[in-house]
């Protein structure tokens, strides 16, 4: 299955199929078929993963 990437209206992008994520702390995290949401907000608390703070900061993608 290929790994899909689409970017939500202003708000994160959603990964969906399997994926391996490293953040720059080197932690890993693997997934086999769930649904991932990384923050490009730049706001999250819990990065690379959206924690909705994108709707609290006003962030815009247009
Ligand atoms: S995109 Fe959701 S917290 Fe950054």
């Amino acid at each position: 299955m290929t790994c899909q990437i689409r970017c939500q209206k202003n708000g994160p992008y959603e990964l969906r199929g399997p994926v391996r994520i490293e953040d720059a702390s080197e932690n890993v995290t693997e997934t086999e078929s769930m649904t991932h949401h990384l923050c490009r907000c730049g706001a999250s608390q819990i990065k690379p993963f959206c924690d909705g703070t994108h709707e609290t900061a006003g962030f815009r993608s247009e």
